[in-house]
């Protein structure tokens, strides 16, 4: 076996058997290699729209930047892209994955272009522009060759994938856009395209859409790379749950039912960096047996709203949740509305907290509140951010469903049983004092049942 730097001329060929993999043509090294199944196929399709649908930690990234690697091998002088939802995709997912499977390429067969936002491959004149779903989508102005898009499910990629279709223009090449992503539900344009073959805006057929949307489906326990501990744990977070489908085994679910569907960890859980803001306001939300919450927010200078921090405990007393309003000098409260005023005047008494009363005690005002705020806008970027120390309210936010009775489809006016939702109402009594900051209302997620599609 010839090592990767006896051969300082190589030149790279695709070979398909037993499986793809890149291969020196001169001295024979074979950096990386697809792994054999959906992974394989995905990587080799030809059709137009290839989608690798898969679990996590399923291979989608890689499998994305293998395909990309496989063009530019087959196609010297392409113009390529590849799409991250978030700003920091590519240092965090792409530029790690590269480095897994062709460290020992970079800067003689790849280099990472950080100033022009390029992953270039000088000695095959290929240039990859990379584009995030979170800025501003430039006019498209350059010709392509092919594309990929990961994590199309994350954050709203539609217009991005609208946009780069009519710039597949580049002359002389066989145009393709790739895409890998676990589905998600809360965005039906990939469903729609992928699954039902329609236009997501005119909703009329795709033309001639038959072998040009393949679909390839991964699950996260047959990534036989996918260290162990890695594995066991995505296993057991997901595994039984309505989630489980759609997580592990990249399967389209229609979800409905679900009270945040647009909520992602990815988008909305962020560390609070101590940029300046503007004001803060604590919620709280009682609870006897159940779990006393309270949630503190604060507005940035460009109206963000951010969840800093929280309490939250079962069984807690008095004490406990004044001690931890001390330590962080909070003497004003925003409760339920409807808490006596014998109970306010004792609080101010005993305390010095003062309590105000929220806004609402609607219980579709507070809903209003989380949806509105989740929602991702134009720009790629949600109203509010939750610091990821806040695991009580990121959990509720992500399990919370609304009761659906066998046989109506509107769901009721309650959660399913058992669901917990203090961290909620504390952060939306906090939250509803910013209001008439944010948006446009943004529609609900139509409610029902979960489905599991084959
Ligand atoms: N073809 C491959 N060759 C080597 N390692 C792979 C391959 N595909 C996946 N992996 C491994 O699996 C891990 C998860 O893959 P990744 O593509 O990041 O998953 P996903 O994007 O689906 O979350 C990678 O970090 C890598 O270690
Ligand atoms: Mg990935």
């Amino acid at each position: 076996m010839v090592t990767a730097t006896a051969c300082t001329q190589h030149s790279w060929e695709t070979f398909y058997d037993p499986y793809e993999r890149v291969r020196c043509a001169f001295c024979g090294y074979t950096p990386f290699a697809t792994i054999p199944g959906p992974q394989r196929d995905f990587v080799v399709s030809e059709a137009p729209y290839p989608g690798y649908f898969a679990g996590r930690g399923a291979g989608k990234s890689i499998a994305g930047l293998i395909k990309l690697i496989h063009y530019a091998t087959r196609n010297p002088g392409a113009l390529l892209f590849a799409t991250q939802p978030t700003n920091d995709g590519f240092e965090q997912n792409v530029l790690p994955a590269m480095r897994e499977i062709w460290r020992d390429g970079e800067g003689s067969e790849w280099a990472f272009k950080e100033k022009k936002g390029q992953i270039v491959f000088p000695r095959l004149n290929v240039t990859v522009l990379l584009l995030s779903a979170e800025a501003t989508i430039p006019g498209i102005g350059a010709s392509f060759a092919a594309g990929w898009m990961d994590e199309i499910g994350i954050g709203n990629q539609r217009d991005l994938f609208l946009s780069l279709q009519p710039a597949m223009r580049q002359k002389g090449y066989d145009h393709q856009i790739w895409v890998t992503s676990t589905p998600k539900v809360t965005y039906p344009w990939i469903k729609q395209i992928w699954v039902e073959h329609i236009h997501p805006l005119t909703r009329r057929e795709l033309a001639s859409w038959q072998g040009r949307y393949p679909t390839f489906h991964a699950h996260t326990k047959d990534n036989p790379w996918l260290p162990e501990e890695i594995k066991s744990q995505l296993l057991s977070e997901w595994e039984g749950s309505r989630w489980a489908a759609q997580e592990l085994a990249g399967e389209f679910i229609t979800v409905e039912g679900v009270a945040f569907p647009e909520f992602s960890r990815q988008i909305h859980v962020r560390a609070f960096d101590g940029r300046p803001t503007a004001r803060r306001v604590v919620g709280i939300d009682f609870g006897q047996a159940r779990p006393t919450a309270l949630v503190e927010i604060v507005q940035d200078e460009g109206k963000k709203l951010w969840v800093v921090d929280s309490f939250y405990k079962r069984n807690a007393i008095e004490d406990d949740w004044v001690q931890w309003c001390a330590d962080r000098k909070i003497t004003k409260l925003v409760c339920d509305p409807t808490a006596s005023e014998e109970q306010l005047i004792f609080w101010r008494g005993k305390y010095n907290i003062y309590m105000t009363p929220a806004k609402s005690n609607r219980r579709d005002e507070r809903y209003k509140f989380w949806s509105q705020n989740i929602a991702v806008k134009d720009d790629g970027r949600p109203n509010i951010y939750i610091d990821p120390k806040n695991e009580d309210l990121i959990a509720e936010l992500e399990n919370l469903a609304h009761a659906v009775t066998r046989g109506r489809n509107e769901p009721e006016d309650k959660w399913v049983p058992g669901s917990n939702d203090h961290a909620y109402d504390a952060g939306a009594y906090a939250g509803m004092e910013f209001e008439g900051y944010y948006g446009t209302p943004h529609a609900p997620f139509a409610l029902g049942r979960i489905i599991r599609r084959r």
